[in-house]
């Protein structure tokens, strides 16, 4: 999609295939409503009320009003205008361009960055109009043998009208939008990818290709005898189950860090050199659940059990689009978990990489059997945070459903950074217990911990699990499990928590 700004005096003016009027549900008028209301002679004003109350998200499509040069007119409710954010305006963009999208439309202009919201800047509206309506016109046909050309979105071109807002940041905020709506278009194209196509192997060639399309990114793809090297036991026995070769990818992105005007007070700074922050995906491109098997009825969904990983490979690709002035590693543990003769075993015992022993009381508890390796790998970077993030447990979907990943951490400062990243983005988090009495429920009779601890808190034992091997940097671990994908009629990947990712991201540099 291609955006650009329109700066025009007069919006009805415009030679556009549709635009959009934002309508507030007090009957006020956004001023690009208002303009194209009075062009009109009150065509807006004449139907509010009875045809458009101004709920967040609605639409109602207006053609051939006189005095007003586009076809139509999209109204875009925005619901409260006291209760105007950064959220609505997504929300707002994305009906706006949804509509655009089932009317057929190439090209479209929207308002609504023009209308005041003392919660956020410019920027970061411009940043949300960018990546919502990216999100709207994303489609996935790749798997049809004859791909329906009239389903596929027309949509191309949306200019944003801002009004007397300043321009440099609007063009500032749609480039930040644009990188990161290709990140997360390329995390959900992941996703959506069948089991026998998106592979360990695949991961791999995926991270090379980024590689290669980016100088700020090196990539190293560590097959089956480096893994083994390494000593990455439990990860393997997962692994050993299938006939797939796992895969142990390392990113390494580096942006140009802008030297600091020497002084004192920044050798002194230089002295506490933060190491790289380290994202780690889970990437089991495939979860039957070994020998302790999921029911068959929705199996097929567990291809999404790498979105972890594409959630990493989509932040990297935005980051280094975007040359962001930092270092930032990322790991992807990638593996499918199978049955088969050589798979793990109920009772069977792991020495991981750090060497804690492990005893598998059920395989399909996996996610964390590959993190812990990864997470003890990812101690050589004297990394300044760590951040997991896995479909990691069914009952972080029992706890929070779609709306918010699971967050859990120990440290307040990276948790909260994580928080408000989320809220920012409007790809929110909820914070987790992790109390240290939980760890008992993972006591095992026959090595270091067991890798379940029971039906209770299932998702905090988990990210118990996962702690111990956290122990020498700050830690957060991110369960997608309820927000990675949806399931019913609209199944399909959401990409993320990219905006989240990329938001601390953007705060951080
Ligand atoms: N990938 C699943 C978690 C999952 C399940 C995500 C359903 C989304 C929907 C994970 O590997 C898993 O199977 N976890 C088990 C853990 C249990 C055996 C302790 C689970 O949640 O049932
Ligand atoms: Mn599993
Ligand atoms: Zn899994």
């Amino acid at each position: 999609m291609e955006y650009s700004i329109n700066t025009s005096v007069s919006i009805h003016q415009t030679k556009t295939a549709a635009l959009s009027a934002g309508i507030f549900t007090d009957g006020v008028l956004s001023p690009a409503a208002d303009m194209i209301d009075r062009a009109s002679s009150g065509a807006i004003r004449a139907l509010l009320k009875s045809e458009f109350t101004g709920k967040t998200g609605t639409t109602l499509v207006l053609r051939n009003l006189p005095g007003v040069a586009s076809p139509r007119v999209v109204l875009v409710g925005l619901g409260k205008q006291s209760d105007y954010t950064a959220r609505v305006h997504a929300r707002a963009e994305q009906a706006f361009a949804a509509t655009c999208v089932q009317l057929r439309v190439a090209e479209a202009t929207s308002t609504l960055i023009s209308i005041s919201c003392p919660e956020s800047s410019v920027r970061e509206r411009a940043r949300a109009t960018a990546a919502a309506t990216a999100d709207a016109v994303y489609h996935y046909d790749a798997g049809f043998g004859k791909p329906d050309a009239d389903a596929r979105p027309k949509l191309k071109k949306i200019s944003a009208w801002i009004g007397k807002s300043d321009s440099a940041s609007a063009e500032q905020g749609l480039k930040e939008g644009v990188a990161l709506g290709e990140g997360v278009s390329f995390a959900r194209t992941l996703g959506n990818m069948p089991g026998n196509i998106c592979t360990p192997t695949y991961l791999g060639e995926m991270a090379k290709k980024m590689a290669k399309q980016f100088k700020s990114i090196k990539v190293n793809v560590l097959d089956q005898k480096q893994i083994t090297a390494l000593g990455m036991g439990s990860f393997l026995s997962v692994a050993k189950g299938s006939d797939q070769p796992p895969k142990f990818i390392v990113l390494h992105y580096k942006g140009k860090i802008p030297a600091k005007a020497p002084s004192k007070t920044a050798a002194k700074h230089d002295a506490h050199a933060k190491g790289p922050i380290v994202l780690v995906g889970k990437g089991i491109t495939f979860d039957s659940g070994g020998v302790s098997i999921k029911p068959a009825a929705t199996m097929d969904e567990m291809k999404f059990d790498m979105c972890g990983a594409a959630s990493v490979l989509g932040t990297f690709q935005t980051m280094a689009r975007l040359g962001l002035p930092l270092e930032v590693i990322g790991l992807i543990p990638t593996c499918e978990n199978m049955v088969s003769g050589r798979a793990n075993k109920p009772g069977d015992v792991v020495t991981s990489m750090s060497g804690q022993t492990i005893e598998i009381l059920n395989t399909d508890a996996e996610g964390r059997l590959i993190l812990c390796d990864a997470l003890t790998y990812a101690e050589r970077f004297k990394p300044s945070a760590v951040i997991d993030i896995a479909t990691l447990t069914g009952a972080c979907v029992v706890a929070l459903g779609a709306v918010n990943s699971g967050l859990f951490s120990k440290n307040d400062a990276l948790a909260e950074a994580l928080l408000k990243a989320g809220k920012q983005a409007g790809d929110t988090a909820w914070r987790m217990p992790l109390d240290d009495a939980y760890q008992e429920q993972l006591k095992s009779n026959f090595a270091d911990m067991a890798n379940i601890g029971g039906q209770p808190a299932g998702s905090v034992t988990a990210a118990c699990f996962l702690s111990r091997f956290a122990k020498a940097y700050p830690w957060a671990h991110l369960d997608i499990a309820g927000t990675a994908w949806k399931g019913g009629a609209a199944k399909g990947s959401t990409g993320r928590p990219v905006p989240l990712l990329v938001q601390y991201l953007l705060n951080q540099a």
